[in-house]
């Protein structure tokens, strides 16, 4: 978070020198994020049909570095390189996305940029990874915007604005911009919440036992995710339960803020595992439907629910929208859940593969 701080003065001192000689390259690290609060169902410009609250990861992240100097054509030029390979689907996306709002981006209008991007979680391993590499594309834009005189004044409207950017090209990657755990959508509960972009939890409101929670990611299944967030996002227009739908997430939102300010694990659990689940209802009985979770899926979760049980050990479940389990326990029950992991659940992931994460500090400018 470092730039941003020194980069408004940065920005000054750039402006005052012509476009010709802008040139240089700009490097960032951001996470991805996992939901508590599930943001399924849009509306308008890529706005939220209910509030969402996740927590950000410290090690699933994408490294996205921005190299930039004038076009030669005078005409904005984009190169996208993954894993130091062109990718042309990835490239298509950005130009895509920077010519849907041009007057947001017209100081990209005359530059060469060329994009290198890697993550450090693999790509084959079903995790979504649309948050980190969108909320990494906006961080990027924000420090090139800065380098191009652009001054937002107040560092929290910088940081907003890389939020606002990021919404705009994934929903859930502008949970990413922050690290801890981080509300997206205007809730009555806290005044400065917005639709527009995400707002970082006070660290006041988050009991101790919730500060660095672990996420143990179970690879079920690797395969390409089975219906897009786009085409996921459309199942929700039109659904029968749709508003029942929006009412409970704002329900379990304002139940959720009380169970990590009090550290009510019980209650906790219980939101948590009944949002992963309504997301996965809301798909099974959507039209057409989909059945994202695998025999494996279900395995764990009634394994996971047994030991949690027997050995009152206080861990829950979550879901993306894909087969792959998410645990979620507090660190001090670390040793004990990852035993159980190796002994017990290992062979339901698919070539043994796991990711241990947890609660992350948020995105890393590196100078
Ligand atoms: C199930 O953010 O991927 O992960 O806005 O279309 O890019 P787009 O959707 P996306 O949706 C994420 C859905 C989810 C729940 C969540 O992260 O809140």
């Amino acid at each position: 978070m470092a730039l941003l701080q020194q980069s408004p003065k940065f920005a000054t001192t750039i402006a005052s020198t012509s476009l010709e000689h802008q040139q240089g390259h700009i490097h960032w690290r951001v996470p991805s994020n996992i939901a508590l609060i599930k943001y399924w169902g849009k509306r308008g410009v890529q706005l939220p049909q209910n509030p969402s609250l996740s927590f950000t990861l410290q090690h699933a992240y994408t490294e996205m570095q921005l190299d930039f100097r004038p076009s030669s054509t005078g005409k904005r030029i984009v190169e996208f390189y993954f894993e130091g390979m062109p990718n042309e689907k990835f490239r298509a996306k950005i130009v895509q996305f920077l010519e849907t709002y041009p007057e947001e981006f017209t100081f990209t209008e005359k530059l060469h940029l060329t994009f290198h991007s890697i993550n450090s979680f693999p790509h084959s391993a079903g995790i979504a990874s649309s948050a980190s590499s969108m909320g990494a594309l906006a961080l990027c834009l924000v420090s090139l915007a800065q380098k191009c005189g652009i001054d937002w004044g107040r560092l929290e409207t910088t940081w907003q604005k890389a939020s606002y950017w990021a919404r705009l090209a994934s929903g859930s990657a502008c949970r990413s911009i922050y690290g801890g755990y981080v509300l997206w959508g205007a809730v009555p509960e806290l005044p400065h919440s917005s639709d527009l972009y995400a707002l970082p939890l006070s660290q006041e409101n988050i009991h101790p036992i919730f500060a660095n929670f672990c996420d143990s990611i179970l690879i079920i299944s690797a395969e390409e995710k089975a219906v897009s967030s786009r085409a996921g996002h459309a199942l929700m227009n039109g659904h029968p339960f749709a508003e029942a739908r929006y009412q409970q997430a704002r329900t379990h939102l304002k139940q959720l803020l009380e169970a990590l300010a009090m550290g009510n694990l019980e209650k906790f659990i219980t939101i948590v595992e009944n949002e992963a689940l309504t997301l996965h209802g809301l798909m099974m009985n959507s039209y057409p439907s989909f059945i994202l979770m695998k025999p494996a899926t279900l395995a764990v979760i009634e394994q996971l629910r047994n030991f949690r049980r027997q050995r009152e050990i206080p861990l829950a479940f979550t879901l993306d929208a894909g087969p792959n389990v998410h645990v979620l326990y507090p660190a001090a029950f670390r040793q004990e859940v990852r035993n159980f992991i190796d002994e017990e659940l290992v062979k339901y992931c698919q070539q043994n593969r796991y990711i241990h994460d947890e609660v992350g500090t948020g995105p890393i400018l590196f100078q």
